[in-house]
């Protein structure tokens, strides 16, 4: 039986945590494989609106399990905030589990986040702030601190004391800054202990149980392709590995087991932070993508920056995942437009490229070309088929989806879980 992921094809905010609710009812497992409370997915069912940034989007499905991986930064106060949150307004979060291994965002790692940041000035990532970067680089120099840690407080102290020896002197000389005290930072996670422990599991074999029980497991990415480690815009990306092969490494669950991907990509594109972006736009037509599309960022607030749909990066996250469907989302916020461009490849110092250059710098000066396809102007909210849509409408999906190199099976048509036109079966 399956194990689904789903996954963003541009760079974040394509709408993962609708999609994600929307197979909810039919999924039995829904993990969360990476990042932290970085993400922020709104999910609107019916008249309620959820904000969520570390508890995967499952956690609204009352018959479905959601899982925590090892692949995640918890920062445990955001954990219970947001199941406390959401307890107060009737949703049963007991079925929570977290994985063990998942690793801890300690208080000095929000604080270093926010201090690297202001160091770079015009350098700076953009980050969150949410200590995440620093959070990675601690569980790849095996300086950092994991679930299970929490409950033993004689090795608790001893990891936190070793990874303080040398973020002190850092704090202190470079950034001149306070040094962190230890018992402090101990006292703060040994205070979650009590709540933590009945929902901290063996999560990969968990999750091997169920697949082998015919259950079925939807793997939930937070940020996207674009923004992963390895294969996005470097050093403009999060620390985390937000595409498919992210899926395995931080669930536990193997290769041989993902029977389908499902990347998810606006009908237009979006970005939080600094960094490369072709099809960014400047002027109005910008201005009224983020005003129609509502573009402001769920987690910081921050405007988002807006720009055309672009190809080369749906083809590039298509190959990358190995989508086999694609969910294009907010195809509502373009209805309207009298012509809406597309980019089809980029341009870079006189030499087409169809596929994403080589090289950072390539990419930074890659200037886009454009089809134009017509626009419609019916509201598009209704539809709930493929043929419900206006002649145009259904041109420009026909059209994006050539160019993608993965089959569209879902449309979003706005926010709500029903405002979606279902073109294939999505499991
Ligand atoms: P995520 O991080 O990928 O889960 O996406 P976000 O939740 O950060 O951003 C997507 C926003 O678009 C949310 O406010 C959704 O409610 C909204 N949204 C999702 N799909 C659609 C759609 O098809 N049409 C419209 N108008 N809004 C949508
Ligand atoms: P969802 O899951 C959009 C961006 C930040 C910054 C960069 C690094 O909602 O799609 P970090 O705090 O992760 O070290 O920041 O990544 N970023 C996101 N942008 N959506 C997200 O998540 C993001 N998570 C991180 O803006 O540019
Ligand atoms: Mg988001």
């Amino acid at each position: 039986m399956p194990a689904v992921v789903i996954v963003g094809a541009q760079w974040g905010d394509e709408g993962k945590g609708k999609a994600t609710d929307l197979l909810g009812s039919r999924v039995d497992y829904v993990v969360k494989f990476n990042g932290g409370n970085n993400a922020g997915h709104t999910v609107v069912i019916g008249d309620q609106k959820y904000a969520l940034h570390l508890l995967p989007s499952g956690i609204l499905s009352p018959g479905c399990v959601p899982v925590i991986g090892n692949g995640v930064v918890i920062d445990l106060s955001v954990l219970f905030e947001e199941i406390d949150a959401l307890q107060a307004r009737g949703i049963d979060t007991s079925k929570l589990q977290v994985s063990a291994n998942a690793h801890v965002i300690a208080d000095y790692n929000r604080s270093l986040d926010k201090v690297t940041e202001r160091f770079l000035g015009s350098r700076k990532i953009g980050t969150t702030g949410r200590g995440i970067g620093p959070t990675y680089a601690d569980k790849m120099n095996r300086l950092g601190i994991r679930v299970q840690d929490v409950f033993d407080e004689k090795i608790l102290r001893q990891k936190v004391e070793g990874a303080l020896e040398l973020k002190n002197q850092i704090l202190t000389k470079v950034y001149n800054r306070r040094a962190v005290d230890v018992d402090e930072i101990v006292d703060e996670l040994l205070s979650y202990v009590d709540r933590l422990r009945p929902m901290v599991s063996d999560t990969p074999l968990l999750l091997h149980d169920a697949l082998v029980a015919g259950k079925t497991v939807l793997l939930e990415a937070g940020q996207a392709t674009l923004l992963d480690v390895d294969h996005g815009t470097y050093p403009f990306v999060t620390s985390s590995s937000a595409t498919a092969g992210g899926a395995c490494t931080g669930s536990g669950i193997p290769p041989t087991r993902i029977d389908r991907v499902i990347g998810i990509v606006k009908a237009y594109t979006t970005r939080v932070g600094e960094g490369p972006f072709p099809t960014e736009l400047h002027d109005d037509a910008g201005e009224h993508l983020r005003k129609t599309g509502l573009e402001y960022g769920t987690t910081t607030g921050r405007p988002r920056r807006c720009g055309w749909f672009d190809a080369v990066i749906a083809r590039y996250a298509a190959r990358i995942n190995g989508v086999t469907d694609f969910v294009l989302t907010k195809l509502d916020v373009l209805t309207g437009l009298e012509k809406v461009p597309v980019c089809v490849a980029y341009d870079v110092a006189g030499v087409r490229h169809d596929e994403m250059p080589l090289s950072q710098s390539d990419f930074h000066h890659a200037v886009p070309i454009y089809e134009e396809l017509p626009g419609w102007t019916d509201d598009i909210s209704a539809a709930r088929t493929f043929e419900d849509l206006p002649k145009n409408a259904q041109a420009y999906v026909t059209a994006v989806e050539k160019m993608s190199g993965a089959r569209i099976s879902a449309i979003g048509v706005g926010p709500d879980r029903d405002h979606t036109v279902v073109v294939h079966d999505l499991l």
